[in-house]
């Protein structure tokens, strides 16, 4: 039996992308995005509703998600921070911000916080060189972040979560 399914409006999304593609096969990749939005990650579950749901095998798909960093195969936090140290950010001293965050949120890179707030993990080059050090949070780049901004950057993020938002996300009970 299958454990997941699609929203309505997932499915309608597929449904108008699909037309847009030469077969099934090529909308993998925007398919899986769907369900990382959906499901906030791609657990085995939803790499096999999106095999069923394109008619592609579940090792085509595992293929296609364990080879993008850019789906989650694991449960992030409300937050997916993503620090780049990549060359540009590297020389931009992207280390010294990668300590910033680990110390501002007590824990380590591919670690999540006890809350289930924040995700922290080290990347590969956003393809934002010129704003070095970029860092990714969810969808949204932050360019040009220093080690000293961090800990603002930070309370900002937590101040920003509302009771909606943690409960959609599953985290932490925020305060009202
Ligand atoms: S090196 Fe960090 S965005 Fe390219």
């Amino acid at each position: 039996m299958m454990a997941l399914s699609f929203s309505k409006e997932s499915e309608e999304r597929i449904t108008k992308l699909l037309p847009k593609y030469p077969d099934k096969m090529a909308a993998c990749l925007p398919v899986l995005w769907i369900a990382q939005d959906e499901f906030g990650w791609v657990s085995d579950d939803a790499m096999r509703l999106v095999a069923e749901r394109l008619d592609l095998s579940l090792a085509h798909v595992y293929g296609v998600a364990t080879f993008y960093t850019m789906y989650n195969k694991k449960r992030v936090g409300h937050y997916h921070v993503q620090v780049c140290t990549n060359v540009a950010c590297m020389l931009n001293d992207a280390y010294d911000v990668m300590g910033s965050f680990e110390r501002e949120l007590g824990i380590k890179r591919g670690q999540t916080t006890e809350d289930g707030l924040f995700t922290l993990c080290e990347v590969e080059c956003l393809a934002a060189c010129g704003g070095a050090v970029c860092v990714q949070v969810n969808k949204d780049y932050h360019e040009k972040v220093r080690a000293e901004d961090v800990g603002a950057f930070v309370k900002k993020l937590r101040a920003a979560v509302t009771p909606d938002s943690a409960k959609a996300a599953g985290t932490i009970e925020a305060k009202g």
